[in-house]
């Protein structure tokens, strides 16, 4: 995506074909850093500090994560050293984990003289599909904003969001964001209600910032805004990314959506998740049982960042001294509250069948448990 007239990815080999560029997202809306990371641990730094967030972009990541740890000792130890290291950044999006086992696959059989360019390869290879996925998702949402958009005569389509699935939670497009951006760029009309996604406030600092800079028209609203609007049509839709799918089509995504997914129901409003096939983990079903929920500081919820009148960065506390806080990062939205998922494979149910079907090769990959024993 383009950032004042310049083509920028969030994650980039530096020239010197040793170390990784990332943008830094904790410093955004109001500052546009990079960050160089030469290390494993710069690397695993930078997904649980959330320097870079969003489940391809933690994948992508830990893929480099990887190949920069190798580059200091090629050994089948230090490998599996990197992996642990980076899969405990952060539990529940399940595309770290997919990258890693991409890593290791990728590295596992090599000599050791050339891990290091195998290893560089795969990561950048996982950018790379990353990017098409997303193009292809945005291809395939693009087509249920066109049918509202014909629906309703050409008005403009109201779309909600949570959270950041936009570019800045991937390598390029985003998931949710993607068929926005491709809708818009085809001249139909579209408005985002953004929600600004407390604690961290990913939808009001990340959301809005990338809209802003590709000149899609939006409004960011504070989270519990949207049950309201749905109830006044003023919502056609929404689209959300996920941090993990199951195998029978539960979602795991940023803390709130679930409450989105319930009004949107009771609504009537379609609710709709974009995702690329590395977020579907088919080795659990029940989303609620089985997914674990990352519970992160309780800083984020007791305080707030921001930019005073005369343009400097401050945090300040907005709970009472000494009152407790709890900060679940992410909620499941059981799989009959989702209209469609929309994969770079098409638009699909929310269902067993339907993501076996559309992803055979991945499905075969199921817990024993699953599995029928004769
Ligand atoms: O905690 P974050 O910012 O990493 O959470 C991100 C989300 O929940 C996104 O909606 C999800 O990763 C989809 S990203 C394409």
């Amino acid at each position: 995506m383009n950032i004042d007239g310049k083509p920028y990815r969030t994650i980039w080999l530096n020239r010197d074909g040793t170390s990784v560029e990332i943008i830094d997202q904790t410093k955004l809306p109001h500052r546009f850093e990079t960050v160089t990371l030469r290390t494993l641990d710069d690397a695993a730094r930078a997904i649980s500090t959330m320097q870079v967030r969003g489940a391809p972009l933690i994948g992508a990541t830990a893929a480099y994560g990887v190949a920069l740890a190798l580059r200091g000792d090629a050994s089948d130890e230090a490998l599996d050293h990197a992996c642990e290291v980076l899969a405990a950044t952060r539990p529940t999006a399940i595309n770290l984990r997919w990258a890693l086992d991409e890593m290791q696959k990728a590295v596992r059989n090599q000599p050791r003289d050339k891990r290091v360019a195998a290893a560089f390869a795969r990561a950048a290879a996982i950018c790379e599909e990353d990017v098409e996925t997303n193009r292809r998702i945005g291809e395939h949402g693009l087509g249920i904003i066109r049918a509202h958009a014909e629906k309703k005569g050409g008005a403009t389509v109201n779309i909600l969001t949570h959270c950041n699935a936009g570019w800045l939670a991937c390598v390029d497009w985003g998931t949710a964001l993607a068929p926005i951006y491709r809708a818009h760029d085809e001249g139909i009309k579209v408005h985002v209600w953004v929600d600004e996604t407390r604690p961290r406030n990913q939808g009001a600092s990340l959301t809005a910032w990338e809209l802003g800079h590709h000149g899609v028209p939006h409004t960011v609203i504070a989270d519990n805004t949207g049950g309201h609007l749905m109830q006044h049509g003023l919502v056609d839709l929404v689209i959300v990314g996920a941090d993990r799918v199951t195998a029978q089509g539960d979602v795991c995504n940023k803390i709130g959506t679930y409450l989105k997914a319930l009004a949107a129901h009771d609504n009537k409003v379609p609710f709709y998740v974009a995702l690329p096939s590395p977020t579907i983990d088919f080795t659990v079903s029940d989303g609620l049982a089985e997914i674990p929920i990352e519970q992160r500081a309780p800083g984020e919820v007791a305080n707030m960042t921001g930019k005073t009148r005369d343009g400097r960065i401050e945090t300040v506390q907005i709970v009472p001294d000494g009152s407790p806080v709890a900060n679940y990062a992410f909620d499941v939205t059981p799989a009959r509250l989702v209209t469609g998922l929309i994969t770079e494979r098409g638009v699909i149910a929310a269902d067993r069948a339907a993501l076996a079907q559309t992803f055979p090769e991945r499905a075969e990959v199921r817990p024993k448990s699953n599995r029928k024993v004769s």
